[in-house]
């Protein structure tokens, strides 16, 4: 660790310490406002975040879960922050939902509604939502044993106000595995039982359970050879558009070597029969294309069956030290997942959850046009925060590469682009701004080859991220950036030939704090 990563780290706990303590129940701070701060994606009021917990829907309400560390900007003793949504897009923060006890931080998980009452905890008048979770223990691993990550559960009559932790936690003891994390529990209705899927170092490990309290080993699943370590996996069937047949997606994120670099959530395509998932090993697929979607999982009990899922914008290699000074990281907006049938195969689409149009304030029209090497200006920003759709005429469009850019006074800029020697989109947040705070921050980021493209674009973009959906949600990318001020200029780009280009959308986008 260099002296100014030293530094800056202890500048920021310094700052960390002198911070309130998150507001429970504040919608609308004013801090809001502050540098970098998104402006209509989900952070936490102050302090650290990382991923996505116990995504779950109840009686009216989208709960997220996340994991939080209330004393600090960096990392440290886990608890579940929350805050809940009515459209998964403007949120309420709500207490602290987990702490940690005698067996450990409370590491990342899932929730279900437990319709049936199969645990016994409901009640009788409303079901129990039923919290699963790693349990780290930290004097464990500081003494080297290897068995210190175990999984437990609590549960809530109360719409996830207040939990109960189950008196025989753990529910699943180590079986003398070091990384043995992040339960993701599902309902499955041909078995009429519980299946968890979690992380096991290298592979997912799968079991079954009655009640949520007694579990049985069913199975695993990895990619022979493959020593990266897996994180945060999700399990779940989806029907492919206009026919019956139904597949598994087994989702994994994966701690190293991501497609840029670092951290990235992969999935599979394959079968579930109850206790086995099978698949190609060797067609793992990236869920997205840039550096800052990870742990990406689904919620439970969506009332009308759609796939929405939600990531942590950020990247291991640099999430800690990133230029923020109140609190550090924000989700990805929430997304709707599809199957897509391509010449390679079935991959999971994304787009937006329609929801997000309820960030829409005025329409702004992109006049269609035309540029050779050079740019051409398409808009001056009133406000940066935008959801833009666009294409470019893949016949027209002869380019060796172009784009669309967005650049400020202070001489940052940020491209999308499509380059046709390798006919794969980009982006490029090599000069976005700040970037000093990692050697793994600035860089082009590259999307996979595709045999043909249709060149359309949808995009959000707010103070400190971009988020790409192109061919239709293909291909995505999910980067964070942090600009010197507001991006405040909109052009096309083309190098070494022509861009041509059609009518395109904008919609200014509402603040949601
Ligand atoms: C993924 C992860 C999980 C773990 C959590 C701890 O980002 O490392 O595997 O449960 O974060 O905060």
């Amino acid at each position: 660790m260099n002296i100014f990563l030293v530094l800056l780290l202890l500048v920021t706990s310094l700052l960390a310490c002198e911070s309130p303590q998150p507001q429970a129940g504040s919608t609308a701070p004013a801090r809001y406002s502050e540098p970098h701060r998104p402006q209509f994606h989900f952070s936490p009021d102050s302090m650290w975040m990382n991923d996505p917990n116990g995504m779950v829907f109840f009686d009216g309400e989208y709960h997220l879960f996340y994991q939080f560390y209330p004393d600090s900007t960096v990392w440290g003793p886990m608890h579940w922050g929350h805050a809940v949504s009515r459209d998964m897009v403007r949120w309420e923060h709500l207490p602290i939902a987990l702490y940690p006890d005698s067996l450990g931080y409370i590491f990342s998980g899932s929730a279900v509604i437990d319709h049936r009452n199969t645990s016994g905890f409901g009640d009788g008048s409303t079901p129990p939502m039923v919290a699963i979770f790693t349990q780290h223990d930290i004097a464990g691993e500081q003494a080297g044993q290897t068995d210190y990550q175990t999984q437990s559960i609590a549960y809530s009559l109360d719409k996830g106000r207040t939990w109960t932790k189950y008196a025989a936690n753990p529910v699943i003891p180590n079986p003398g595995i070091k990384d043995f994390r992040d339960p993701k529990v599902i309902w499955h209705d041909a078995t009429g039982r519980w299946v968890m899927v979690l992380a096991a170092y290298d592979k997912a490990m799968f079991y079954t359970s009655p009640d949520l309290k007694t579990w049985a080993y069913a199975s695993e699943f990895g990619i022979e050879g493959d020593k990266r370590l897996w994180e945060c996996p999700d399990l779940f069937p989806m029907r492919a558009a206009g026919s019956d047949t139904i597949a598994w997606i087994l989702i994994t994120s994966i701690q190293q070597q991501g497609p840029n670099g670092g951290t990235a959530t992969s999935y599979f395509v394959g079968d579930f029969d109850g206790n086995t998932f099978t698949a190609n090993p060797s067609e793992q697929r990236w869920l997205d294309h840039g550096k800052d979607n990870y742990a990406m999982v689904t919620w439970s009990n969506v009332p009308d069956g759609r796939t929405l899922a939600l990531g942590w914008m950020s990247n291991w290699q640099y999430a800690q030290v990133v230029p923020t000074m109140r609190w550090r990281s924000a989700m990805t907006l929430p997304r709707h997942l599809q199957l897509s049938g391509t010449s390679g195969g079935p991959i999971l689409r994304s787009a937006p959850a329609r929801e997000v149009e309820n960030l829409r304030g005025h329409t702004l029209p992109l006049a269609a046009g035309e540029v050779e090497n050079g740019m051409m200006n398409l808009a001056e920003l009133a406000s940066p925060l935008m959801e833009i759709q666009f294409q470019f005429s893949p016949e027209q469009s002869s380019a060796r590469r172009f784009g669309l850019i967005w650049t400020n006074d202070e001489g940052d800029s940020l491209r999308l682009g499509f380059d046709r020697e390798r006919n794969g989109w980009f982006v490029d947040r090599s000069q976005a701004g700040a970037s000093d705070f990692s050697k793994e921050f600035a860089g082009i980021h590259l999307g996979p080859e595709l045999d043909s493209a249709k060149l359309d674009l949808r995009i959000f973009l707010d103070w400190s991220s971009l988020e790409a959906f192109c061919e239709a949600g293909d291909v995505s990318f999910t980067e964070i950036f942090f600009p010197n001020e507001p991006m405040k200029h909109l052009a096309v780009f083309a190098e070494g030939g022509k861009a041509v280009w059609g009518p395109g959308s904008r919609w200014e986008l509402k603040r949601i704090w």
